[in-house]
């Protein structure tokens, strides 16, 4: 199987993008895991207690995600990242490769032609992710509804679940294609060499 041929600036577009992603779902886990403000507020209540300390939930609330703030910076920092890369991927695409090529597409195995779809749909849900994670962020100059604005949170949250599926599956296939098939397909995307070169 010929691997595909991938520019120097698309190679460092999809290495920066998966470091963008990766952080992002970084904060996601740890804003539902170790720093989710409803265990850490009953921590709290909890331990003061023992000192004698009584403090109401709803105080205990606001502790906990002020603790939490500084991790979730990074949320809009890697957010920004990957706004700011896929702007620099329209610009890849309108100076270097077309959108979509039929032709291309065509000349694919019925494999390579479904991950081919399969990234083409990535790529989709990374454009509404960039949307909604704008939208969200700036809701107050939007003038957005407060049900507005939870509705697009909730859309924006259930479409993480597809990229945390999508990472690990994506990382395993590219480990089985490595050792079976395709060997020097991730390589390929580092380097930019084919093996047979
Ligand atoms: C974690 C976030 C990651 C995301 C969001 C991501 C996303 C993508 C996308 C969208 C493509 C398709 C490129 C195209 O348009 O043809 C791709 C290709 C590829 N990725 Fe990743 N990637 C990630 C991490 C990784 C990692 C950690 C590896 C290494 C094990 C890897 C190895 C590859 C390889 C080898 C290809 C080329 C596949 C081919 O030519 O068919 N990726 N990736
Ligand atoms: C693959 C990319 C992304 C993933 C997986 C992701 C995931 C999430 C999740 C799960 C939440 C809900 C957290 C919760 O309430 O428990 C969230 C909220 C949010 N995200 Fe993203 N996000 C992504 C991209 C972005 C981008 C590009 C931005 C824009 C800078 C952004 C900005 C926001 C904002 C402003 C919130 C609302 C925070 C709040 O109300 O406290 N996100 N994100």
């Amino acid at each position: 199987m010929t691997l595909k041929t991938y520019s120097a600036q698309f190679r460092l577009w999809h290495w920066l993008n998966a470091i963008a992603i990766l952080g992002l779902l970084g904060t996601v886990l740890l804003r539902k895991t170790f720093l989710s403000y409803k265990t850490n507020s009953s921590v709290l209540v909890e331990e003061l207690s023992k000192l004698d300390i009584t403090i109401a939930l709803e105080d205990a609330k606001t502790i906990a995600k002020v603790i939490r703030a500084p991790m979730w910076e990074w949320h809009y920092i890697f957010g920004w990242a990957l706004v700011v890369l896929f702007a620099c991927r329209i610009v890849l695409h309108i100076k270097d490769r077309p959108f979509f090529s039929l032709k291309e597409f065509r000349r694919l195995t019925t494999h390579h032609k479904g991950t081919q779809s399969l990234y083409t749909i990535l790529y989709v849900l990374i454009s509404v992710m960039v949307v909604t994670g704008v939208m969200l962020y700036f809701k107050q100059d939007l003038g957005l509804s407060k049900e507005l604005s939870h509705d697009i949170k909730e859309f924006h949250e259930i479409l993480m679940y597809v990229f945390a599926f999508f990472v690990p599956i994506h990382i395993l296939s590219a480990f089985i294609a490595e050792n079976k098939g395709e060997p020097g397909l991730v390589s390929n995307m580092i380097s930019g060499k084919k093996n047979s070169e």
